[in-house]
C-alpha cells in the first residue's frame, strides 16, 4: 500500500517529523519522552499517567460491548480498523479486531517507524486495550511483568513494546503494545480433547518451567516497626519478585510447534478490588492443566483424585507428595472433583505450602507419569 508524503506527516507525531528532517542518512532513533513513574505510585488519579498520550477515538465507533461479565461496559476502546494510534514511542494502524477478553480487548496493529518509508515491511504487534475503566497500575504492572519475564526467557513471554492512556468520552483507556502471538491457540481448546501423553508431559514440563521462571526472583523488604512490644526493632520479609496469580487456561498460549507462551498477569492485591491473588493459586493451576491434559476439558469438572490415583498413580503422588506432604488420603473420601478441590481453599486444610521446584524435581523424575497404568 502506497501512502502519500502528506498522509504520512498527519500520521506521524510533530516531533517525530522534525526529527526524520534533521537526518535523512541515519534515522534518528527516538527516545522515550518519558520515563515511567513508580508503579507504586502509578494510580488512576496520578496526573502523569493520565495526561501522557490522550488519543480520542470517537465514541460512535465503539464496538458494541455484549460480554456478559462486564458490569460497566461504558469504556470499550471502540477502535476501528485503519484508526490511528498515537502511542508514546510510536504510532499504530489497527488491522484487525482479534478478540475480546474478560477485561480487555485485542487487535493486530501495524507499527509505523521511520524506516517505513524505505519499504520495509511494517512490523505487526498486539494491542491491548482495555475495556473497562481498569487502573493505568494494572497495564503497568502487565507490562513490567512481561519485560522482566521475557528477558528471562524469550521464547516463552511475549515481548512488550510499550504502554499508554488514551481517552474515550472522558474516560481513560490503558493500553499495552506487545509481540503479535501468530498460530497460536489458548491451552484450553488444544486441550479440548485427550492428548497422546508424551505431548502432555511435555507441555506440564514447559509450564512448571514457566512457574519457575516467574517464581524465580525475590525481594527482602525491610521495615521499621513503629508500635507495639517491638517497636524501635526492624521486620524483614523475603517475598517472590512476581507471581502470576491467573494462570488458567486462557493464558497459557500454545502452537504448531507445541510450545508454550504465558500471557496476561494480574496485577498484585493492591490493584485488585474483587479478585484474590496468591502465588499458590498458579501451583492448582498446573495441577489442573496436568489433569485437563490427560482427560480432555469434557471431563475435567468429573474427574476425582479416586480415578486419577488408579489410572495415573504417579501423577496422583505429585499430588499426594508435593501439594499435602503424605497426606493426600482426605482427598480420595468425597466424590468432588480434582479440579474443584484443586484450589487454595480446598487444600488448606494440609497445611503445607507447595512450592515450584518440588513440583519441578517431582515432574523431571517421571517422564512416565502422564502413561496409563492399565
Ligand atoms: N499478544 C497476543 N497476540 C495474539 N492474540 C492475543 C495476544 N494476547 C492475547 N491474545 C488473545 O486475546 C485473548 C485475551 O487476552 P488476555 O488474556 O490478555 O485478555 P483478558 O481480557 O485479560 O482475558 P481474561 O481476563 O479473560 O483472562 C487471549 O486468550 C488470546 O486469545
Ligand atoms: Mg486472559
Amino acid at each position: 500500500m502506497i501512502y502519500t508524503s502528506a498522509i504520512f506527516a498527519t500520521m506521524l507525531a510533530p516531533r517525530a517529523v522534525s526529527a526524520m528532517r534533521l537526518g535523512a542518512s541515519a534515522p534518528p532513533t527516538m527516545e522515550r519522552p518519558h520515563t515511567l513513574p513508580n508503579a507504586e505510585n502509578f494510580e488512576d488519579s496520578y496526573p502523569e499517567a493520565m495526561g501522557l498520550h490522550n488519543w480520542k477515538v470517537d465514541p460512535n465507533v465503539r464496538m458494541e460491548c455484549t460480554h456478559k461479565h462486564l458490569k460497566n461496559p461504558t469504556v470499550s476502546s471502540g477502535l476501528k480498523i485503519g484508526d490511528i494510534v498515537r502511542g508514546g514511542q510510536f504510532q499504530y494502524r489497527v488491522k484487525n479486531f482479534i478478540k475480546k477478553g474478560n477485561m480487555n480487548a485485542i487487535y493486530r496493529v501495524e507499527q509505523f517507524r521511520y524506516d517505513w518509508q524505505k519499504g520495509g515491511a511494517l512490523k505487526e504487534y498486539a494491542l491491548k486495550t482495555s475495556l473497562t475503566a481498569g487502573s493505568c497500575g494494572e497495564t503497568e504492572h502487565e507490562f513490567r511483568f512481561l519485560r522482566h519475564m521475557h528477558t528471562k526467557d524469550s521464547e516463552m513471554f511475549p515481548e512488550v513494546v510499550e504502554t499508554f492512556t488514551m481517552t474515550e468520552g472522558g474516560k481513560p483507556v490503558h493500553c499495552l503494545v506487545m509481540e503479535l502471538l501468530v498460530g497460536y491457540s489458548t491451552l484450553r481448546k488444544f486441550a479440548a480433547k485427550k492428548l497422546d501423553p508424551t505431548l502432555g508431559y511435555d507441555i506440564l514440563k514447559q509450564i512448571c518451567e514457566g512457574i519457575s521462571t516467574i517464581h524465580e526472583d525475590k525481594v527482602t523488604t525491610t521495615k521499621k516497626i513503629t508500635r507495639g512490644r517491638k517497636a524501635g526493632t526492624t521486620r524483614t520479609r523475603t517475598t517472590l519478585m512476581f507471581h502470576h496469580g491467573d494462570l488458567h487456561w486462557d493464558n497459557v498460549m500454545i502452537n504448531k510447534e507445541n510450545k508454550i507462551k504465558i500471557i496476561d498477569p494480574l496485577a498484585p492485591r493492591k490493584y485488585q478490588k474483587t479478585k484474590i491473588s496468591d502465588p499458590l493459586i498458579e501451583l492448582y493451576e498446573l495441577g489442573k492443566h496436568a489433569i485437563l491434559m490427560l482427560y480432555g476439558s469434557e471431563l475435567i469438572g468429573k474427574v476425582t483424585f479416586k480415578q486419577i490415583q488408579k489410572e495415573y498413580p504417579e501423577l496422583w503422588r505429585m499430588f499426594d507428595e508435593c501439594y499435602t506432604k503424605g497426606k493426600g488420603a482426605r482427598l480420595l473420601n468425597n466424590d468432588r472433583s480434582a479440579h474443584s478441590q484443586l484450589s487454595l481453599v480446598g487444600f488448606a486444610f494440609f497445611r503445607v505450602v507447595p512450592n515450584i521446584e518440588a513440583i519441578k524435581a517431582y515432574v523431571d523424575a517421571h517422564p512416565k507419569m502422564f502413561e496409563r497404568a492399565e
